[in-house]
């Protein structure tokens, strides 16, 4: 029997008619979704944008967005036998498939971009005992890999990669949980594109309730990209993505075509913002909200801000940032991001001198 939270409702129960689950569903939890919706006060006043809000994907049980899919493609991955579970990553995917692969008793492989993933996300897929193979390459060349993996015979393995429909279906829960916090669709959906996945997963997410006439308007997707890694922003595959924000230093995204649609048939976009960009935004949304989430995630509220300040959003619009993984997961980038620690000595007389107060 695998784990199953107790004592709140289940993601997967509240959304269950948009999702696909029946009765011969393994109930499977850690507790995923269910995530914060918090206004920027201090960044909303700075940018003239009274609206502004960020949803807090790195409250999820691995710390990112993927726990909503993965919970979904596990419990089908065991609905239909599986034993084995596999994926390429930049980090979080492999962290929530190592997580909730340990919870269904799986066998769990992870091919990763060797020297290019944020410790804590190495860590969380040793931790809970996948294999964790490096590869010499990006993202890009380990998805590949996998996908030729998953296609044999002589082992069989589910792919659990944003290929896998499943992960997708789940992740359109954030969608929903936006539009139910609001009490509307907002007219602004931010978002960090690597793979694409979720920015597809969001559009759909916000189609279905409007389908089901629970909300009456869709967002316009905006979506961002490091500008060493753009792909979709330039229109064509990078061959050597380059940026700070490893989660989305991808070259050659799965969902290309979905993600165009979501930004065409939203009216929104797809543009690119620099390292300094993303990472100014990292450390204000620490600064002066108290929210810690790691470069990647970022990305969204940098986009937002570069286009407010450029006069290209309306005041009032209500905007949602997704803020789509925890800071705690990259001590290395918030490590070089911090002032020093002061020398306080043992004496009162000594923290006194460090803070500058005789
Ligand atoms: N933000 C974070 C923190 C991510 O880990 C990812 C993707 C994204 C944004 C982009 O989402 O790929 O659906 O467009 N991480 C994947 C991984 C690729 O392997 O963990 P996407």
């Amino acid at each position: 029997m695998p784990a199953t939270g107790i004592g709140r409702p289940r993601l997967v129960e509240r959304y269950r008619r948009f999702l696909p689950i029946s009765d011969a569903t393994p109930s499977l939890s850690l507790g995923e979704g269910f995530t914060s919706l918090v206004r920027l006060g201090r960044l909303g006043r700075q940018l003239g944008l009274p609206n502004l809000y960020v949803k807090l994907e790195g409250q999820n049980p691995t710390g990112s967005f993927k726990d909503r899919g993965m919970v979904v493609a596990v419990s089908k991955a065991i609905e239909d036998g599986a034993r084995a579970i596999i994926c390429a990553s930049t980090g979080n995917t492999s962290a929530s498939a190592a997580a909730y692969g340990a919870a269904a008793g799986l066998e769990v492989v992870v091919l990763l971009p060797k020297g290019q993933i944020a410790l804590g996300k190495l860590l969380q897929a040793l931790v809970a005992g996948a294999r964790v193979i490096a590869v010499d390459g990006n993202f890009d060349l380990a998805l590949r890999i996998v996908r030729e993996l998953a296609d044999r015979r002589d082992h069989p393995i589910t792919l659990v990669n944003s290929i896998n429909p499943y992960r997708l279906e789940g992740q359109k829960t954030g969608a929903f949980e936006v539009c139910d916090d609001l009490g509307r669709a907002p007219d602004i959906l931010a978002i960090p594109v690597g793979n694409a996945g979720n920015i597809s997963a969001y559009w759909a997410g916000f189609r279905d309730y409007q389908g089901a006439r629970i909300t009456s308007s869709l967002p316009r997707m905006f979506g961002f990209q490091a500008a060493g890694a753009a792909p979709l922003v330039l229109g064509h595959p990078v061959e050597r993505p380059e940026t700070i924000a490893t989660a989305i230093r991808i070259g050659n995204p799965a969902s290309w075509h979905k993600a165009i649609a979501a930004r065409d048939e939203s009216g929104g976009l797809i543009e690119a913002v620099t390292d300094d960009e993303i990472l100014a935004a990292y450390r204000d949304l620490a600064r002066l909200e108290g929210v810690f989430c790691e470069p990647s995630s970022a990305a969204s509220l940098a986009g937002i801000r570069k286009l407010a300040l450029a006069g290209r959003i309306e005041p009032e619009a209500t905007i949602v940032c997704v803020l789509t993984g925890n800071g705690l997961k990259d001590p290395h980038t918030a490590e070089r991001n911090v002032g020093p620690i002061l020398e306080g000595g043992s004496t009162t007389a000594a923290v006194v001198a460090a803070l500058g107060w005789s």
